[in-house]
């Protein structure tokens, strides 16, 4: 079953990050974190057990992501997965958002669930909001997929203001392996009143 986290949810999610969080799947969450964001959680529940878990949070008007996506390793291969990932989507889509990203290692697993792989330099918020201050900017090793709640999204995703994608590509350039040097974070996001509502 799938259904929305509880409170009383916090713990087992925290447990369940944490057991891929120490295999740098996903990041660390402390548990005061969880409990404030309970109600961006689903939860997969098999037996009266949390298995599986994910979260929702909207970035912008249009673009929300799906993170903090687990399922035990004893419930793998039986769909919890996609539901919770189909849940995120729906809600993001109940609330109008077009696009739902993720920054994944596994692009693969995210192909076969209507994700499509996209430039992480036009994710502006992402950038903007996370990855900017992340010790990992320099070498990251995560793909940015996209799957489009609406018709046409994610192209219009892809195809932003050149301007806007290169001063976001300067703080973290797509595919940064083997890059040497700290990039000034000297850029202001400007890019914030190009695309309002
Ligand atoms: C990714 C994860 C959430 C999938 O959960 P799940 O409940 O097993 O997913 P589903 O049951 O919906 O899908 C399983 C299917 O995906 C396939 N699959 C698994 N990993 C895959 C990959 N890297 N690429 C392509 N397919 C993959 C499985 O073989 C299985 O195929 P089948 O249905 O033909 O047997 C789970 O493996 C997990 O928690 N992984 C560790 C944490 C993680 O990486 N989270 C994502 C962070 S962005």
């Amino acid at each position: 079953m799938i259904r929305r986290a509880r409170p009383s949810d916090a713990p087992a999610i925290h447990a369940l990050v944490h057991r891929y969080a120490g295999r740098d799947l996903l990041l660390p969450r402390p548990l005061t974190d969880i409990y404030e964001r309970i109600r961006d959680f689903w939860v997969a529940v098999d037996g009266g057990q949390v298995v599986g878990c994910a979260a929702l949070r909207i970035w912008w008007h249009d673009l929300a992501e799906v993170r903090s996506l687990a399922v035990a390793p004893e419930a793998e291969g039986h769909g919890y997965g996609a539901r919770l990932v189909d849940a995120v989507a729906a809600e993001a889509a109940r609330f109008g958002v077009s696009n739902l990203f993720a920054l994944t290692r596994i692009p693969g697993w995210f192909g076969r669930n209507g994700f499509q792989e996209i430039d992480r330099a036009v994710l502006y918020h992402k950038v903007w909001g996370d990855c900017a201050s992340c010790p990992k900017r320099l070498a990251c090793d995560e793909v940015a997929v996209v799957r489009p709640l609406r018709p046409g999204a994610a192209e219009r995703l892809a195809n932003p203001d050149p301007r806007v994608v290169a001063r976001v590509a300067h703080i973290v350039p797509p595919r940064a392996e083997g890059t040497t040097g700290s990039p000034a974070l000297t850029v202001l996001p400007t890019f914030v009143h190009l695309d309002e509502p």
